[in-house]
């Protein structure tokens, strides 16, 4: 990004590219496709101490809500600011959605991303047939852990040391039409 075109958005009072400052309705959500995969790699490094492969995120592009958050950033008004990946498993006929990915940029945090990302997730899981919707987490992500708690996920069961560290997971769960009816 030249300078030149840093020194005009300050004249007008806008941020520098790379300091998105919209709120989630500022924000479109919608399909990854196999343009944003770099971008969603590049966010899932900063954000994981042990982060999916290219191939992990290639293999789940068809998924019911492999879904990026775009908006004003470092690489313009289609910057890549999130994302989340969601998908189904026949169960019997009481279908379980699995939230396998979740992430945010980091100068794009605390903004009401996660949530829309989550939510619009979630819908599109229920869309696709999902019953309840399950995902893990790290016993120590407190940030996360609210978010979820937060959308009406409930823990069922620790998983010890699921992770290469050694920490445990909690196994979280929503019941797909009790959160309709909340949101
Ligand atoms: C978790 C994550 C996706 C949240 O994204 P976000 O866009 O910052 O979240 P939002 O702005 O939508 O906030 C939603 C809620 O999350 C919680 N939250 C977000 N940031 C928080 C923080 N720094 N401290 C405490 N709670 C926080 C709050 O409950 C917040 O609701 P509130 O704003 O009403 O208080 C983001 O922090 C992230 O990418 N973290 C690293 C990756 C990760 O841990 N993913 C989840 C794996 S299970």
């Amino acid at each position: 990004m030249s300078d030149s075109y840093g020194d005009e958005r300050s004249q007008r009072g806008e941020p520098p590219p790379d300091a998105p400052t919209g709120t989630a309705s500022e924000i479109t959500v919608r399909p990854a496709d196999r343009a944003d995969l770099l971008d969603v790699l590049r966010i899932e490094r900063t954000a994981f101490s042990e982060p999916w492969p290219y191939a992990a995120f290639e293999s789940v592009l068809d998924a019911p809500a492999f879904l990026v958050a775009v908006g004003d950033g470092v690489d313009g008004p289609g910057t890549v600011l999130g994302y989340v990946v969601g998908d189904v498993m026949p169960n019997h006929g009481r279908d379980i959605g699995h939230i396998k990915d979740l992430a945010v940029r980091p100068n794009a945090r605390r903004k009401g991303i996660g949530r829309r990302l989550l939510r619009e997730a979630l819908f599109g899981l229920a869309l696709a047939g999902a019953a309840v919707v399950k995902l893990e987490v790290r016993e120590g992500n407190q940030t996360a852990r609210s978010l979820y708690r937060e959308e009406g996920f409930e823990p069922t069961r620790r998983v010890p040391r699921y992770y290469g560290d050694g920490e445990d997971a909690l196994i979280l769960v929503v019941d797909v039409d009790a959160w309709r009816s909340e949101a």
